[in-house]
């Protein structure tokens, strides 16, 4: 018996190691030839980034390096002070009985300084400059280069690039730090040799001015010194510290330390500064860190530390997280892009998502919304983190508790009858919500600590984590049932009105019981429900009462509807079938409730397949589609979902932002990670099989270390 269970825990061990993972990351390791318009190779740690253009560095384009914790404030409003900001006052609407002063619609330069502030800074520009063979420094463009290739090791998030110019051999190693701000440089070249090569470092100028700063973040041509300013001290043969402060509200200050081989550092013009080699050697190290807080430049790790740490780091990442490889042995010739959809993503994600706190959709590649992050997009941001064995990531980053007094007070000033916590949208790293009519009125981020909760205890279920959450659960469903509102009339609690659902186009005054959130908030109430429950507490009694009596999901001729009272004739009216499909999510992304008709769902979805405009779809409305198609059975349907045309990821894997934003946007990879667990190890009464979201003919897909989804 014994000689058995060993046997079979060796064979569970041999199963489990069975993928050579290494070898599945490799195979897409990204390869250029030539500068990118739209997007960087990156290398970065979840909370400092570097972007490359084909050089490794930022020579020829000012690609960003962008960081979680990089914000400042602009200066205030012509002739405003910091009082009349934070006295911003919105409108006031009707919600049922009681009138609601929600921020949105006031003083419009006041609410303008609340929604572009803070906004996040680009730290600066590491490049190369050249000179001729006198000294005298050549103005060269990504047109002067020839036989450029660069290789981004996956696996070691090492960029190796090499390229001739002045009719020399370049080449550049370039990699990030996994737990610093620093990115290492090592260029090797005999330019260095006949002293025509030294490296630049230039400090851009970005502010609040504008919503979206893409694909480059910033001015680099912004030599006002009453903007910002640029000194230079703390100087040795082999380190120095530049200090870049912004003239904002508070002087925002930010340190770049400089530490590699002998150096001279001088000023250049404005404020950009020049690394010249002192010693005529083939090749040139440097490790440039930022920071907030002043550092001791010696002490700031040279390019070997930085690149050792990349090793580590990453193949610590690929080797102790969940995998799945849908590529080795299937014959579909599908899987080859899935699995590099699949690496990429979790590559990207790792370098973007994966910080202190949650990340803006365009990660840290460009600003878009400022550099402010969005709760509703947590979901597919981090999500899919805990369905790949990730949860650190989700206890890093997670904006609950850290939130979750802000957001009782939020509940308390906007809906003094409610009780809990209700969580924000458009947020800054303090959790303070942008004012805006779709900020205010968006309530599909509320369940959603509820999922994450789930989902960690599924992975530990110890009391630890149940108090862990306790209190983000409480006050989350509390908020929940005192927002659904009794209607005596109907005998019912209502949802809405005002609000706006997962689309956000429909009228917010008459957005009353649309099925998605109905659903959701029944899905969430109950999962508090048995939390307190686990917990040996006594949930309120309104949570069961709330989830029981909830007005039914709205239909209209045998479908479900996007709300109560729209009309019939919405399929095809192009106001309600140009944004996201969460009809489709009923019965996919969401599991079903015992309210939930699967022949209506199922009909419903098959539905939005055929009358949503799918053109206007973009980013994770696919992901979406993809586990409706697995979940009522077409696995076929669901891989094409993944791979639909109007889903694209570039040669780098970022995905495309598409007509409604720029590129990259990140909730399509975090989608996309979570709907290929979903397919691939399946979910809570799903078949029984292996992958039951994938056709059973021409895949081969291994998972290890992936969760069962809800
Ligand atoms: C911006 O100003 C607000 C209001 O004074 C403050 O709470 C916040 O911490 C500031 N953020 C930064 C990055 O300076
Ligand atoms: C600011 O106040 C000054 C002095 O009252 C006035 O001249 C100026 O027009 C004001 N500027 C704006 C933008 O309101
Ligand atoms: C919603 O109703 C409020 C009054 O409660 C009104 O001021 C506002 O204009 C209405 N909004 C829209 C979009 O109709
Ligand atoms: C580019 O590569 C080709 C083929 O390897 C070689 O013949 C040529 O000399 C290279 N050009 C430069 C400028 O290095
Ligand atoms: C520099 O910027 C300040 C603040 O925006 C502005 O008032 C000033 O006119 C600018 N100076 C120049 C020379 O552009
Ligand atoms: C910011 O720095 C400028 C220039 O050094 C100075 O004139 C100004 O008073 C400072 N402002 C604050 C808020 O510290
Ligand atoms: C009660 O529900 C009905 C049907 O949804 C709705 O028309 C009515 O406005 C609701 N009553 C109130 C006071 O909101
Ligand atoms: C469908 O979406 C496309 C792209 O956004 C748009 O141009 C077109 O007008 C939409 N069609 C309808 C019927 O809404």
């Amino acid at each position: 018996m014994s000689q058995l269970l060993l046997s079979l825990a060796i064979c569970t061990f041999a199963a489990a190691s069975s993928i050579d993972r290494r070898a599945v990351v490799t195979r897409y390791n990204p390869v250029r030839t030539n500068t990118s318009p739209d997007t960087p190779l990156q290398i970065g740690n979840g909370n400092f980034a570097f972007s490359a253009g084909i050089d490794g560095l930022q020579t020829f384009q000012p690609w960003s390096i962008m960081s979680t914790w990089g914000w400042k404030n602009d200066t205030l409003p012509p002739n405003r002070t910091l009082d009349d900001v934070l006295a911003y006052k919105g409108e006031s609407w009707w919600n049922h009985d009681k009138l609601v002063q929600y921020n949105f619609n006031g003083v419009g330069d006041l609410q303008q300084w609340l929604i572009s502030n803070p906004n996040r800074v680009n730290l600066g520009r590491v490049g190369l400059t050249f000179f001729d063979a006198k000294g005298a420094p050549v103005s060269v463009t990504a047109a002067d280069i020839q036989n450029a290739t660069q290789t981004l090791d996956l696996f070691t998030g090492i960029v190796s690039s090499t390229f001739s110019i002045l009719g020399q051999p370049v080449a550049v190693r370039t990699s990030v730090h996994q737990t610093a701000g620093a990115v290492g440089v090592t260029v090797t070249s005999p330019l260095l040799v006949r002293r025509q090569l030294a490296v630049f470092l230039d400090f851009p100028w970005n502010d609040g001015s504008s919503k979206f700063s893409a694909p480059f973040v910033g001015s680099f041509a912004s030599t006002n010194w009453t903007l910002h300013r640029t000194t230079l001290q703390r100087v040795t043969s082999i380190s120095a510290e530049i200090v870049h402060s912004f003239n904002s509200l508070a002087n925002t200050t930010f340190y770049t330390s400089v530490h590699g081989s002998a150096f001279k550092l001088s000023r250049a013009e404005g404020h950009q500064f020049l690394l010249r080699p002192t010693l005529p050697l083939p090749s040139f190290a440097v490790s440039v860190a930022f920071s907030l807080q002043p550092q001791s430049p010696p002490a700031v790790p040279l390019p070997p530390a930085v690149e050792a740490s990349s090793r580590s780091g990453w193949a610590n990442f690929w080797e102790k997280s969940g995998f799945v490889d849908v590529v080795t042995g299937s014959t579909d010739s599908r899987a080859e892009e899935l699995q590099r959809r699949i690496i990429l993503s979790r590559y990207l994600m790792r370098v973007n998502n994966a910080g202190d706190i949650p990340e803006q959709e365009s990660g840290l590649v460009n600003n878009g919304w400022y550099g402010k992050f969005h709760l509703e997009m947590f979901y597919w941001h981090s999500a899919h983190w805990l369905l790949w064995s990730n949860d650190d990531f989700v206890r890093s980053s997670s904006p609950y508790a850290r939130f979750l007094s802000s957001s009782i007070a939020r509940a308390q000033v906007q809906q003094p009858w409610t009780a809990g916590a209700r969580w924000g949208k458009m947020s800054d790293p303090s959790g303070r919500s942008a004012p805006g009519q779709i900020n205010e009125l968006l309530i599909w981020q509320q369940p959603h600590p509820l999922i994450f909760a789930e989902y960690m205890w599924r992975s530990t279920p110890t009391h630890a984590v149940l108090q862990e959450w306790r209190d983000v659960v409480f006050e989350t469903a509390q908020w929940m049932a005192d927002f659904a509102w009794w209607n005596e009339t109907t005998g019912v609690f209502d949802l809405g009105p005002p609000m706006y659902p997962v689309s956000e186009d429909t009228p917010p005054n008459s957005t009353i019981n649309t099925a998605f959130e109905l659903s959701y908030w029944r899905i969430g109430l109950d999962m508090a429900t048995r939390w307190m429950e686990r917990l040996g507490e006594t949930p309120p009694a309104k949570w069961s009462q709330v989830a029981a009596n909830l007005a039914p999901l709205p239909t209209s001729n045998g479908l479900y509807a996007v709300y109560e009272g729209i009309e019939d004739t919405f399929w095809t009216d192009p106001a309600f079938i140009n944004d996201h499909p969460a009809l489709a999510g009923l019965f996919g992304w969401l599991p079903a409730t015992p309210k939930l008709d699967i022949s209506i769902a199922t009909r419903t979805t098959e539905k939005v397949w055929t009358s949503w405009n799918l053109t206007s779809c973009w980013g994770w409305d696919f992901p979406l589609l993809a586990m409706s198609a697995a979940r009522i059975g077409q696995p076929d349907r669901a891989v094409d979902w993944l791979l639909h045309p109007l889903f694209q990821f570039d040669d780098a894997g970022m995905p495309l932002g598409g007509t409604r934003v720029p590129t990259p946007y990140f909730p399509g990879s975090g989608a996309l990670l979570t709907a290929i667990a979903f397919m691939a190890k399946g979910w809570d009464d799903g078949p029984q099989t292996n992958a039951p979201g994938f056709p059973a003919v021409g895949w081969n897909v291994r998972t290890e270390g992936i969760r069962m989804a809800l």
